[in-house]
């Protein structure tokens, strides 16, 4: 860092010292001759007057001045701007105008302190951007400005990576300065409180360096002194066009010479030492003496890297000679070396592992004058490990604060550890490039369009918009964003449908969308529009009456559902050219009772009944469809139907059934949904079924069902309970998948972080979790426990409860008995795989535990389904029906038994 002293009321006399923050004490003895004269020339540049320069690769802030004012600085010929839109935090401050000095910089009059947060950035994007080299300056003068009396310390970052820590004293002007290779377009200088007062800064300057500059060292370099020789005067901009500060320095004993020729750069030197800066220089007053230069560090690993330039800058006589060594701490380090005629040379070197240190200049016996030195400049080098936020991400992050005018303390990177941006989270999978994975903009007051800067967001996973006011309409770019699987937007004004690409993404079971009803269903009326020629299938399957009552508790009882491909008349395309080849598309469409009227022709096909409405077949189109309608009695039924349109307008997911449409016409309500030709699973399970579903096609259909069911569980936000998992809620499409179905008593979770909810008891007997039961809690391990159930029935081919018998308590007779044969449906006659079927009566088992902390999650089964229909495709016939008791020793489940 480098120092300058600000005497209250004193003119400006300046003096730099190599300094060490932590050791006070820290002595730069310059000259060791027989003679002590303080050489200061009192020759004050009042009025520098400089070319205005190109300052395109600066950027200078005076902190603290009043908000978007600028101006030029009088001294320098800077062009310094308020810290707005660099910084959205802190309050403006001034300094005592004691500790004002003519001298002192402008800048440092005033200042912005952070009384809030823990942590305060600037951010700065220079234009031309990363993979380039800039000094950055940080200048603090405290002043007492707070009257406190009492200066703070604090720290200093860069991004992530801390630069420094921070301390002065009342009077004293700071400067803080590092060099810097960018691997990002964004800069953050952060100032974080460290519990020793609340952080300020007067100035923060960045200015581009020559890339060819510093380059002997790939870390980061921050300045520990920038010393000129033989002069009194400080050289800045505009005499470096880099805008380096070069203090002078109070040296005893030593004289001072100068000349008014410029001086130029040799080529060793890299480092574009200022003509001004070189132009003088410093000798002993006895020529005889050595020159010397000292400091001391705060610990033997501290490392430097010296700079020293020397030029001649005396005119020498043809006899005459200058020629002198460089010594190190007393060891020879460089010569001889003789200064070239009015051109710079650079001698360079690192070095660490001493606590003190002393840079001896010395003439040569050849030498007939004295040894001279013109300017040194010291470094520490740092690693900064630069984590930072890949630039496109770190963009669409800003554009996206600033579109929506977020007051929240978003700053710095918005990726750094530690200080994450609320609501926000990244992976860091990768250390070099944090990527934005999750972005939670729930009700914080956005209005306006979905900012079309998030498109760049191409790692994000979940996106949470919800309960804002954004307006206009969901934007095509968001079922580009290829990794997108949660996306909320309900509690929003969008005025126009969803995207068809999202609603496909959403349908595939790629994507769990939340959104307002309107946007799946037409809630303007009038708009009508006839299908695409040709861009409906047609459904040609036969229908198959779908008949399911459960009969055992009145409460509920079933729905069936239905399908599509979905098509219509009715269907409203608002532009046919973005769903050119349009299937199950949800229908954006409010139905009138009318519409259902003749799609069911006037109920004419009843295939279904349940406690609360009665489920009839439909055409729309010429696609088949189901069209459940309340019946008008039922008062808890409409909470059922309001709750399944909820939430089947918001999951999306292939083994969930789908919905079509809906009609909610004073007291006529009924929901449409795709046709299911198949009915429902128990219709193929159980007795009376011609049909007999294979062992493989089984383990499909519960590897379906468990995948709606661990959607709805994990993958939607909060988590969904379905309530009523069993097998007449499994049904069955052309093609036997299997998709959830009737969704009247399903419950999200509402708060995050509650792992439950109390509710009325509601299920089916003989699926109902017992823990439930008795404790009134509802968990997601609910539904596990009733897919056990369905899956005893899937390979039992036994419902849950028959004659009495109670399906659980029959199977683990069964495994009691060892027998795995004597479980599976005997129609099947053997044609399964024995190490399968264990393993999928071990996961029955496990499912229904009585304990819901010792069932698995619906991941875990979905895994193991996955893996028992892996093992089952890849069976021969010569492996099947291997030996029992072997097979069960290789399992690993012991609660087996
Ligand atoms: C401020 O700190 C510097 C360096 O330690 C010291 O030389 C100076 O006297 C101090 N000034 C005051 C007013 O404490
Ligand atoms: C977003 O935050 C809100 C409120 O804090 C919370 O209710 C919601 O579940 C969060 N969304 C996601 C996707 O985590
Ligand atoms: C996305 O990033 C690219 C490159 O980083 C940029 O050119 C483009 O303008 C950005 N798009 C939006 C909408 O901000
Ligand atoms: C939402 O936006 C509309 C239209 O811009 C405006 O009239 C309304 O006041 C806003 N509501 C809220 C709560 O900000």
């Amino acid at each position: 860092m480098i120092f300058k002293l600000l005497p209250p009321g004193q003119p400006s006399t300046h003096v730099s010292k190599g300094f060490n923050l932590t050791s006070p004490a820290v002595e730069m003895a310059l000259f060791r001759g027989f003679y002590s004269v303080l050489i200061l020339q009192v020759a004050l540049s009042l009025a520098m007057v400089h070319a205005q320069g190109d300052q395109s690769g600066f950027i200078s802030i005076d902190c603290g001045i009043s908000e978007g004012s600028n101006y030029t600085d009088k001294k320098s010929g800077l062009n310094y701007v308020s810290d707005t839109g660099f910084t959205d935090s802190g309050i403006n401050g001034e300094i005592l105008s004691r500790y004002k000095s003519n001298t002192l910089d402008l800048q440092l009059n005033t200042l912005r302190s952070f009384p809030q947060n823990t942590r305060n950035c600037y951010t700065l994007r220079p234009e031309q951007g990363k993979g380039k080299r800039y000094l950055i300056r940080a200048r603090f003068t405290y002043g007492n400005y707070d009257l406190k009396v009492q200066p703070p310390q604090f720290d200093l970052y860069l991004g992530s990576d801390h630069w420094s820590r921070v301390g002065f004293n009342v009077s004293w002007a700071m400067d803080y300065e590092i060099i810097h290779l960018t691997s990002s377009d964004y800069i953050y200088v952060c100032l974080v409180n460290i519990g020793l007062g609340n952080p300020f800064i007067s100035a923060l300057e960045l200015r581009l360096l020559d890339s060819t500059m510093y380059a002997d060292d790939l870390r980061s370099l921050t300045s520990s002194t920038r010393t000129n020789f033989g002069t009194s005067e400080t050289v800045r901009y505009a005499d470096d066009i880099y805008d380096r500060i070069w203090y002078p320095i109070a040296a005893t004993g030593s004289k001072s010479v100068q000349t008014s020729s410029p001086i130029s750069l040799g080529s060793s030197t890299k480092e574009k030492v200022p003509s001004k800066v070189m132009s003088t220089a410093n000798i002993p007053k006895n020529p005889t003496d050595d020159l010397f230069y000292s400091w001391r560090a705060t610990d033997k690993t501290q490392e430097y890297l010296m700079y020293i330039y020397f030029a001649e800058i005396e005119a020498l006589e043809t006899n005459q000679t200058r020629e002198f060594d460089i010594y190190l701490n007393g060891d020879y380090w460089d010569g001889p070396i003789s200064p070239l005629d009015h051109t710079t040379s650079t001698y360079f070197t690192k070095f660490y592992n001493s606590t003190s240190y002393e840079v001896t200049i010395r003439r040569t016996n050849n030498s007939i004058l004295p040894p001279m030195y013109n300017a040194i400049e010291l470094y520490n080098p740092i690693s900064l490990q630069q984590r930072q936020t890949e630039d496109q991400d770190a963009t669409a992050m800003w554009s996206t604060k600033s579109t929506y005018e977020l007051k929240r303390n978003w700053q710095g990177d918005p990726c750094v550890p530690n200080y994450i941006w609320d609501g926000v989270n990244c992976s860091n999978s990768d250390p070099d490039n944090l990527r934005i994975i999750s972005m939670n903009l729930s009700s914080s007051g956005l209005s306006g369009e979905i900012a079309p800067g998030l498109a760049n967001l191409t790692m994000i996973r979940s996106l949470d918009l919800s309960y804002n006011n954004l307006t206009g309409s969901v934007p095509k770019f968001l079922a580009s964003l290829d990794f997108l699987r949660i996306l909320n937007l309900t509690g929003n004004n969008f005025t126009r449908p969803l995207p068809a690409e999202l609603l496909e993404k959403a349908k595939n079971g790629q994507l769990s969308l939340r959104s307002a009803p309107h946007l799946f269903f037409c809630s303007d009326q009038g708009k009508t529009g006839a299908c695409p020629k040709g861009s409906c299938k047609k459904n040609k399957k036969n229908k198959v009456v779908i008949v399911v009552i459960a009969t055992l508790v009145a409460l509920f009882v079933l729905l069936t559902i239905l399908i599509v491909l979905w098509i219509a008349k009715r269907r409203r395309i608002q532009d046919p050219s973005i769903v050119p080849d349009q299937r199950i598309v949800p229908s954006k469409q409010c139905f009138t009772y009318s519409e259902v009227l003749e799609i069911t022709k006037n109920f004419s096909d009843v295939i279904g009944k349940g406690g609360f409405g009665t489920v009839f077949s439909g055409l729309i189109g010429n696609t088949q469809a189901a069209v459940k309608m309340l019946s008008e009695s039922s008062a808890q039924g409409y909470k059922e139907f309001q709750a399944e349109v909820h939430l089947l307008m918001s999951v999306h997911h292939k083994n969930i059934t789908s919905l079509v449409g809906y009609c909610d016409e004073g007291k006529h309500k009924g929901i449409i949904y795709e046709y299911m030709a198949n009915g429902n699973l128990g219709m193929h399970l159980f007795d009376g079924s011609t049909h007999i579903l294979s062992w493989k096609k089984r383990l499909q259909i519960g590897y379906d069902a468990a995948q709606g069911l661990e959607y709805m569980h994990h993958g939607c936000k909060p988590p969904i309970v379905h309530r009523d998992v069993k097998c007449t809620n499994i049904l069955l499409n052309e093609n036997l998948q299997a998709k959830l179905a009737d969704f009247g008593l399903s419950r999200a979770f509402t708060t995050e972080g509650d792992t439950h909810v109390s509710t009325v008891i509601a299920g089916t007997p003989g699926y109902l979790d017992p823990e439930y039961f008795t404790t009134n809690r509802l968990t997601e391990k609910s539904d596990v426990y009733s897919f056990g159930v369905v899956l005893m029935e899937l390979i039992t081919g036994r419902p849950a409860i028959s004659a009495d018998i109670y399906i659980i308590n029959w199977v683990k007779s069964m495994v009691e008995k060892g027998s795995v044969e004597d479980i599976i449906d005997p129609r099947l006659h053997g044609d399964f795989e024995t190490n399968t079927a264990w393993k999928v009566v071990e996961l029955a088992m496990a499912c229904v535990d009585s304990s819901s902390v010792e069932r698995p999650t619906m991941n875990d089964v979905v895994m193991d389904l996955k893996d028992c229909l892996k093992a089952e495709k890849g069976a021969t016939p010569n492996n099947l029906n291997q030996n029992m008791s072997l097979s069960f020793e290789s399992m690993r489940i012991p609660n087996l038994r």
